[in-house]
């Protein structure tokens, strides 16, 4: 099992948060998350002139992810400009979840919460599978 280390993603995050392009909503992301390999992969939003065709922070972990070599999202921690844990978006749960399934964990202010209890009942790459049967 891999040994989440809660601080070392509340660091990398407000690290990453720092590099934002955000100048629109001036509202910067940051978004660090352990993988199963045990490397660590990070995101911030990238906004654009054209509003709605910013990224999410969590958009930008993703890509990451599967640039660096993929795998599993085990656990992340996101934060907004003053480094406070922030909670992703929808659409981000959804990419989250994608990577990391039922039991990935977010830190939040009552502790880290599975993904089953931030997104219940998910749509995910199964129930393609159910529909193929
Ligand atoms: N944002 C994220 O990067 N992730 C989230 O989960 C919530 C919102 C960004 C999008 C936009 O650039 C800014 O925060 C304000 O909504």
């Amino acid at each position: 099992m891999t040994t989440i280390n809660w601080e070392i993603l509340h660091t990398q995050a407000k690290a990453i948060m720092a590099k934002a392009y955000a100048p629109y909503s001036k509202f910067p992301v940051g978004v660090a998350a352990l993988v199963d390999d045990g490397r660590i992969v990070t995101g911030c939003n990238v906004e654009n002139a054209s509003y709605g065709l910013g990224l999410c922070a969590e958009c930008s972990l993703v890509s990451n992810l599967i640039a660096t070599g993929g795998g599993r999202l085990i656990a992340a921690v996101c934060v907004d400009g003053d480094g406070n844990f922030l909670s992703p978006c929808g659409r981000c749960r959804q990419l989250l979840f994608e990577h990391g399934g039922n039991s990935f964990q977010l830190m939040t202010p009552d502790g880290p919460t599975p993904m089953s209890t931030l997104l219940p009942w998910a749509f995910g790459p199964e129930d393609l599978e159910e529909f193929k049967k």
